[in-house]
């Protein structure tokens, strides 16, 4: 009888952590996950960044209010207008697309937020990374946050002040290190990482935790005459390849952001997350197994469930 009462507390306790579950469009849509992985791999084979730009966009909806697709409402005072969406968060119409089989496969019943977490991990596996069951059930919320997606991790950001953002949406250092493995693919724009190249904070030289044998590329890819807008892949190795490739770099002192770079090479680094870069480095299975945990916890932040929020029928309007 104790047994009992205490295997029911446990079970509830894992109930109360999380309302998502992997099953649960099995019956009001059981062609979703098929239908999503389709049209991913369809805008992957059109564009290979694009499976970046999809797995970028769960982590800023996550982020801002939880996953509750509030990054993809459209309007001026919306999240995409936010600096680190203006001109940088791709993969909108590829979401639309999406939905619009979802919708035409059955109508009504999955979020956009949901769609977001699948073609996330969808994105992932089909770069070469691991796959793991994406747990649904979020809804859709009905509210934008501009000055919270303002507040998204930036690459000028000190260790510790992303350590904090992260723990506020319940991640700790491990996932810190893990998720910021996702920059094993896509791109990043000059405007983001130049200030790295020449005067580094007023010293009168590049960053000294660079690589200076990268310099020169970097600076070619990024004229001193051009807007910013220039891309550079983040892992310069294997740019479409999800692997620990980006540990390696780091290792090497060839992280593109300064926000990469520092996680193996700050002081504060040194009692929190360099030891586990150099895990990750040496060990992609740990690597992806500390991801894929990373990614549900992530995709786990504060979701819409019950009857808050809604379903969208249109990712990027509110119904009305
Ligand atoms: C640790 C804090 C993080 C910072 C400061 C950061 C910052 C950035 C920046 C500045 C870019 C380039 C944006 C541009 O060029 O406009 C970028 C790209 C990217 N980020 Fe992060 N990021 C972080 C964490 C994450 C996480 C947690 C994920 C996903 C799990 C992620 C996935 C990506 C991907 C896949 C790209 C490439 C997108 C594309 O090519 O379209 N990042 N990130
Ligand atoms: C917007 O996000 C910020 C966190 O950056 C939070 O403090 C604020 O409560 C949010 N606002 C709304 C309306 O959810
Ligand atoms: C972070 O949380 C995970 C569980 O999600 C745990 O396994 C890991 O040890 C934690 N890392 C740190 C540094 O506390
Ligand atoms: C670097 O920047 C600092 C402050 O912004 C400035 O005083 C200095 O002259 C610059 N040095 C070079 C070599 O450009
Ligand atoms: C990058 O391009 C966008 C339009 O595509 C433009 O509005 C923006 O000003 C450019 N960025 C910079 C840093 O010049
Ligand atoms: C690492 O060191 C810093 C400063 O010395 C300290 O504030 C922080 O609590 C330490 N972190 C860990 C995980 O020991």
């Amino acid at each position: 009888m104790k047994k009992f009462v205490i295997i029911t507390f446990l079970m509830l306790c894992v109930v109360v952590r999380s309302q998502l579950s992997a099953d649960f469009y099995s019956k009001s849509c059981p062609n979703l996950l098929s239908v999503v992985r389709r049209e991913v791999r369809n805008a992957i084979k059109l564009e290979m960044r694009m499976a970046a730009s999809l797995l970028r966009l769960h982590f800023h909806d996550c982020f801002v209010d939880g996953c509750d697709a509030s990054l993809l409402l459209d309007g001026s005072d919306g999240e995409k207008f936010a600096a680190p969406n203006l001109n940088s968060a791709r993969g909108f119409e590829v979401i639309d697309t999406i939905k619009n089989a979802v919708e035409s496969s059955c109508s009504n019943v999955v979020s956009c937020a949901d769609i977001l977490a699948i073609a996330a991990r969808d994105s992932v596996l089909l770069s070469g990374g691991p796959t793991w069951k994406v747990l649904l059930g979020r809804r859709d919320g009905l509210v934008a946050n501009q000055s919270g997606a303002n507040n998204l991790p930036s690459p000028f950001d000190s260790l510790d002040a992303i350590i904090a953002k992260f723990a506020v949406v319940g991640l700790n250092i491990t996932d810190v290190v893990a998720l910021s493995g996702a920059h094993t693919i896509g791109l990043a724009r000059c405007a983001l990482f130049s200030n790295r190249l020449t005067n580094f904070s007023g010293t009168g030289a590049p960053d000294s935790t660079l690589d200076s044998s990268l310099i020169p590329s970097l600076q070619a890819a990024c004229p001193a005459n051009s807007d910013g807008n220039n891309t550079v892949a983040l892992d310069v190795k294997s740019r479409d390849l999800f692997d620990n490739q980006y540990f390696v770099n780091l290792v090497n002192g060839r992280g593109i952001l300064q926000s990469d770079q520092t996680l193996f090479s700050s002081d504060l680094a040194l009692n929190t997350t360099k030891s586990i870069v150099q895990l990750y480095s040496s060990n992609p299975a740990v690597f992806f197994g500390d991801f894929v945990n990373a990614m549900i916890k992530m995709g786990d932040v504060r979701p819409l469930t019950g009857l808050d929020g809604e379903i969208r029928k249109n990712c990027r309007v509110v119904n009305s």
